[in-house]
């Protein structure tokens, strides 16, 4: 027997958008036998080193990542936290341009040498039903890969 893998969602959202879908990822990674989810508003650069994957949720807000992920990233770097062949996903809320979760799993491949799940989760808006099932989806598969590696 494996011990229980751990994923780790933080994500942010200022008017809920991206929140219901965190809330969805993490009900997807749940639904996998013999994985733990914590789910948090804001994490210190060596929680991140604590977890099997990470999951971070981003908001589109004027092109860019807001400041507080900006910061996790930043101090997990200055760090030197290792997160080399963790599993690592994105996904967010946007209206029309969409760049944050894209600009974040381009950070945890090439600085972070992690093993991503590929494209990034972006949905327009509220997610309505379909959204949230392809937020459960995202979870399942982080969840399902985290398990495969740990096994092999
Ligand atoms: C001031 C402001 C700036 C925004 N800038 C962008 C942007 O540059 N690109 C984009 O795709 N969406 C942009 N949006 C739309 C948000 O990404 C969208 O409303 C999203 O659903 C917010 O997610 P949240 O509810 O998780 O905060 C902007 C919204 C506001 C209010």
């Amino acid at each position: 027997m494996t011990n229980t893998l751990k994923i780790l969602i933080v994500y942010y959202s200022q008017t809920g958008n991206t929140e219901k879908m965190a809330r969805a990822v993490e009900e997807g990674a749940k639904s996998v036998v013999g994985i733990e989810v914590e789910v948090k508003y804001f994490a210190r650069p060596e929680e991140l080193a604590d977890a099997d994957a990470i999951i971070l949720g981003m908001p589109t807000y004027y092109h860019d990542i807001g400041m507080d992920m900006k910061s996790l990233l930043e101090g997990a770097a200055n760090q030197e936290i290792n997160l080399k062949g963790k599993v690592g996903a994105a996904f967010g809320s946007y209206g029309w341009s969409g760049e944050a979760p894209n600009m974040i799993l381009e950070i945890l491949k090439n600085r972070f040498e992690m093993d991503v799940v590929e494209p990034a989760l972006r949905i327009k808006y509220n997610p309505d039903k379909k959204g949230l099932e392809e937020c459960r989806k995202l979870g399942k598969t982080v969840a399902e890969k985290t398990l495969k590696i740990s096994l092999s």
